[in-house]
């Protein structure tokens, strides 16, 4: 029996190959018609443009904030209320790095399969799909993919459902 942690890695490894593989294929099944970034690279260094034109939302100006913050920095770090709007900000900064950079690679984590798929990823599969334009990329349940395999957002939990009963951490857990 292999040691948890080495199955882990061989499960990511499979599952991030699979997920190229199939997102190749899909693409093909979808004519394999390929929406270029073209017209959203003028917002490369405006999200809040992103945000107000191609994705058609208001934000506060606590987000507008948060989006500066992350364009001009390492690192963001929010503290808020709750019910402020984190999530959904954070959605809109990981489709706006997606859709204006080609390629591009977003990756997010959050302690349990439940937010990662219910929470972040359910944002931003509604703002993708609500866009004013047609957004590159094809949206799965916690994944963005391309026909590039240097193109893609995906979605982690920090625990596995393996492991989250007793609530150990383990490495992060793909999702898709
Ligand atoms: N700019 C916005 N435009 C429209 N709806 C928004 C906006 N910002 C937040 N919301 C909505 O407000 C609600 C709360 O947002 P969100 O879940 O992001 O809050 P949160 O700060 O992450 O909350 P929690 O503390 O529970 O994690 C959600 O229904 C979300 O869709
Ligand atoms: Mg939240």
């Amino acid at each position: 029996m292999l040691p948890l942690t080495f199955r882990l890695r061989l499960q990511t490894r499979f599952e991030a190959s699979f997920c190229g593989r199939l997102s190749a294929r899909l693409w093909a099944r979808l004519g394999g018609k390929r929406e270029g970034v073209k017209p959203l690279l003028q917002y490369r260094d405006d999200p809040e443009g992103f945000a107000k034109g191609p994705l058609g939302i208001k934000l506060t100006y606590k987000q507008r904030l948060v989006l500066r913050g992350i364009r001009d920095h390492k690192s963001t770090a929010v503290a808020a209320s709750h019910g402020a709007g984190k999530t959904f900000i954070a959605a809109v900064a990981a489709i706006w790095w997606y859709c204006t950079r080609e390629p591009a690679i977003v990756i997010t984590t959050a302690p349990t399969g439940h937010q990662v798929k219910n929470l972040l990823w359910r944002y931003i599969r509604t703002l993708h799909r609500n866009a004013r334009v047609r957004l590159p990329g094809l949206v799965l349940t916690v994944g963005i993919e391309s026909d590039n395999p240097d193109w893609y957002a995906r979605g982690f939990a920090a625990r596995s459902s393996l492991d989250s009963e007793n609530g150990e951490f383990s490495q992060a857990f793909p999702m898709s």
